[in-house]
């Protein structure tokens, strides 16, 4: 038989195990894997000294995200090609509207924007901000019609995007009811204001003083009070972003209570450590996000959370602000920096070489909790996450050998920095397929403008 795309000699993470053999493409799909086989194709991809994965996933990417006074710099076409010329094919985003928007129509514009944009496949975790009778049959309307299966809530931001406990109860027993996934941003909203508030009166503006105002107990906190909650209401959460041991501590003590919680790790906690926020001549401003970079040992407590599957998956949080225009609105405060380190692109060369070239994780780990994982807790399973017969084509073939640096200059957002520059990396996607077609090649976008689809879970 000839397949369209052969993919031949690689070593291939299926799901369970990991062998030598070749890929067969059919249209959109994988239709056949061979162990030591010799397939042929109308077009051959040599993989040999390579491995071939599956297609990596983000479970955690702002595009459009209206935040802080200002809009993140990237739109769906650049942070697309961007992922995928990283290896990743599909990704997550957070719709995020504002305390007044209705959530039926934040979902329409959020999804219109990917529709005309995204490149790679897309799905939503869509932020539950205003909570009143009709936003709840909103959102039981698009859960029902229109594929979402997780929401999203923050417990910061006071004022912009925190939810208060009345609410946020509520909307847990809806989760459960609805059997959705309520993804979280841990932390303690009014904790953080009043530190805040004091820290500017004591006259400590810069940059440094972000992490500081929001220390690992405020993260620690938000994960129990959401674990309890969980427990009360039986519903399913997904701690984001989680950025310290004793967060992941939280969340494990709750699981051996029963609790059904998840946690996410995302690439700067993983890398970045607090010196970089504290960078003089404002420079850590680039560095600035919340849950904010933390002490050097917190990453061995992420790495380790990884290696046991206390953490399950590892996102970006991709959040871009421009230094010169954006970052730069908190020169006076630290409060007003809008929030973000990007790294779509980065992503998973970030982890293969902190995570599996040190020792940290093995090359199977990186593929689950960057993509089988994440595929799997969120309904896209075998679809996406696998290379087995049927699932998507989405197909990356990975050089390990590739040595160089990261470059502000190969990236493909829009951000007018890097936050890994100069920074080492080993590995490279070589040839990305998104359902069969190729769409990267050694760092390159080859692919077709807009022609992600969106996937209803
Ligand atoms: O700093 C961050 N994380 N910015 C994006 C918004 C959020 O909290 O996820
Ligand atoms: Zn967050
Ligand atoms: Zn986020």
């Amino acid at each position: 038989m000839m397949f369209d795309t052969v993919i031949k000699g690689g070593t291939i993470f299926a799901p369970e195990k990991s062998f030598v053999g070749d890929i067969g493409v059919t249209g959109e799909k994988i239709t056949e894997i061979k162990e030591s086989g010799s397939l042929e194709g109308t077009y051959v991809i040599d993989a040999s000294g390579k491995y071939v994965f599956p297609g990596f996933i983000d479970p955690h990417v702002h595009i459009h995200l209206p935040f802080m006074g200002t809009n993140a710099i990237d739109d769906h076409e650049s942070a697309t090609k961007a992922a995928l010329v990283g290896g990743t094919t599909t990704i997550i985003e957070m719709i995020c509207p504002g305390p007044e928007d209705e959530p039926a129509n934040a979902f329409a514009e959020w999804k219109g924007l990917a529709e005309e944009g995204c490149c790679c496949d897309y799905t939503f975790h869509l932020a539950v901000v205003r909570f009143d009778d009709l936003a709840k049959e909103q959102l039981r309307g698009l859960v029902e019609n229109e594929g979402v299966q997780s929401f999203k809530i923050f417990l910061a931001y006071k004022g912009a995007l925190d939810m208060n406990d009345e609410n946020l109860f509520q909307l847990m027993q809806l989760c459960k009811e609805l059997g959705v996934t309520l993804t979280a941003h841990c932390e303690n909203a009014e904790a953080i204001d009043s530190m805040q508030k004091k820290l500017l009166a004591e006259g400590k503006t810069g940059p440094e003083w972000h992490e500081p105002s929001r220390p690992r107990s405020v993260e620690a906190d938000g994960v129990n009070h959401l674990c309890s909650f969980a427990e009360l209401t039986k519903a399913t959460i997904y701690i984001v972003h989680t950025s310290c041991g004793i967060a992941v501590d939280r969340a494990i003590e709750a699981r051996g209570r029963g609790v059904d919680v998840t946690v996410e790790a995302v690439a700067p906690h993983l890398v970045l450590d607090k010196t970089y926020a504290e960078r003089p001549n404002f420079e850590g401003a680039k560095f600035v996000m919340s849950p904010p970079l933390r002490d050097k040992q917190e990453h061995d407590a992420l790495w380790r959370g990884l290696a046991i599957g206390a953490v399950s998956t590892i996102g970006t949080d991709h959040a871009p602000f421009n230094f010169k225009g954006q970052k730069d609105m908190g020169t006076e405060a630290f409060t007003l920096i809008p929030n973000g380190i990007p790294s779509i692109q980065e992503r998973v060369d970030l982890i293969h070489t902190h995570g599996v070239c040190t020792g940290k994780i093995e090359m199977q780990t990186m593929v689950d909790v960057c993509s089988t994982n994440v595929a799997k807790q969120f309904n896209m399973y075998p679809r996406k996450g696998a290379l087995a017969l049927g699932s998507d084509a989405d197909i990356v073939v990975y050089d390990p050998n590739f040595a160089g640096t990261f470059k502000h200059e190969d990236g493909l957002s829009k951000i007018d920095y890097s936050g890994f520059e100069g920074m080492e990396r080993k590995g490279r996607s070589d040839v990305v397929l998104l359902r069969g077609k190729v769409v990267a090649e050694q760092g390159n976008f080859v692919g077709e403008l807009g022609a992600g689809t969106y996937i209803a879970r």
